[in-house]
């Protein structure tokens, strides 16, 4: 087997293990999947002016988000279904991002439940949260994840109209037999059907997902629930200046991966205007196409606190379980920790924008 150096090692690897209806549903965007490609696209088109002869011999990747000190500025992102990928699913993520001293958020849709997830350790847990028409089920799932120890409501914004995802349409995309959603199991809507027409998933959401949330609904998840709450899906700076205004304690700029809205702006390219307009207000953090640690860098150096990571995630649960998620994290680490080095900086709060090119 080739040896796994790269994300991109991690990838190919991952996708001889998957079935082509996963690795689709994990690889595949919206539409043509532009968005898609200028997530990955715009940090390649950026260009570092890296800085020289400073004292970098000791380097402290750690730094702080919502409260809880982390080992290095990457995240794991919310995704979906994690037994599609292994059947330790979301317990071995857990264990590799705990082992790596950073965050998981974990999804809503997750095939282990919250309970289990949180029973992995002490290390901090947020819930990504999807708002289900039927509020009561919605409550039932952020009681849960406050009850079970989580530290932060992340709140998705992007999915409320569901785009076609054409690789999921052309595979009929559902959840094998035996897999379930175990966080629906209360309200019953924990299984993802295959229509004879159309993605299950695709059927599942606009069933299901409020379409009618508004910035409105930020003051209920307040009266029921005290975790801070993170809004993940802007990319525009308005929208950044309302999260602050109806009181957001953070901000992930993201286009879902580009699975939502295509030709959305890549998240790199959105992420100066949104960190103008929250001016260190709240943290912001941003997701989509981070596949190196000069990806990282640059995104602190344009304005985010700390990246996530979801794709490179399931690549490596997908390519050899717990380990193999501990294998792509500790890539990320040592990569930023040489970009950071040859940037002349010793810590995170030494990055700044001066750093990268303007294009
Ligand atoms: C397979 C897959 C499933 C996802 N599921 C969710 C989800 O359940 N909730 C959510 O908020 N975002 C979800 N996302 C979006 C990710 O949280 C994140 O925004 C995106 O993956 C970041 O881009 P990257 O994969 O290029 O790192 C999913 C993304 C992928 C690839």
């Amino acid at each position: 087997m080739t040896e796994l150096i790269s994300i991109r090692d991690f990838e190919s690897a991952a996708r001889e293990k998957l079935s082509s209806m996963a690795y689709d549903y994990y690889r595949g965007g919206s539409s043509d999947e532009i968005t898609l490609a200028e997530n990955d696209a715009a940090y390649d088109r950026l260009r570092l002016y890296h800085r020289v002869l400073r004292d970098v011999s000791e380097r402290d990747l750690s730094t702080d988000v919502l409260g809880s000190r982390i080992s290095m500025p990457v995240l794991v992102a919310p995704t979906a279904f994690h037994q599609l990928a292994h059947p330790d699913g979301e317990l071995a993520t857990a264990r590799a991002t705990a082992a790596a001293g950073t965050i998981m958020t974990l999804s809503t849709l997750s095939n282990c439940s919250i309970e289990e997830v949180a029973a992995v350790g002490d290390a901090p847990l947020w819930f990504q949260l999807y708002v289900y028409r039927d509020r009561e089920a919605t409550r039932g799932l952020v009681e849960r994840a406050e009850a079970a120890g989580c530290t932060a409501i992340v709140l998705t914004v992007d999915a409320q109209v569901w785009p076609t995802r054409e690789r999921d349409v052309r595979n009929r995309f559902h959840l094998p037999n035996g897999l379930q959603m175990a966080n629906l199991m209360p309200a019953g809507f924990d299984e993802i059907r295959q229509s004879h027409s159309d993605s299950g998933l695709a059927h599942y959401v606009v069933s299901l997902f409020d379409p009618t949330l508004d910035w409105s609904d930020l003051a209920w998840l307040a009266e029921i629930s005290s975790l801070p709450v993170v809004i993940k899906g802007i990319v525009h700076p308005d929208d950044a200046s309302l999260a602050v205004e109806h009181g957001a304690a953070g901000i992930i700029v993201s286009n879902h991966g580009g699975r939502q809205l295509d030709t959305s702006v890549a998240t790199i390219e959105a992420l100066p205007a949104v960190a103008e307009a929250v001016d260190g207000r709240i943290p912001i953090l941003v997701d989509g196409g981070v596949r190196r640690g000069t990806d990282v860098l640059k995104a602190l150096a344009l304005g985010a606190k700390a990246v996530l990571v979801g794709r490179p995630i399931l690549w490596g649960l997908a390519a050899n379980g717990e380990e193999g998620v501990g294998e792509v994290l500790e890539i990320l680490r040592k990569e930023f920790d040489v970009a950071l080095g040859l940037c002349g900086c010793r810590r995170c709060d030494e990055v700044d924008r001066g750093l990268v090119a303007d294009v």
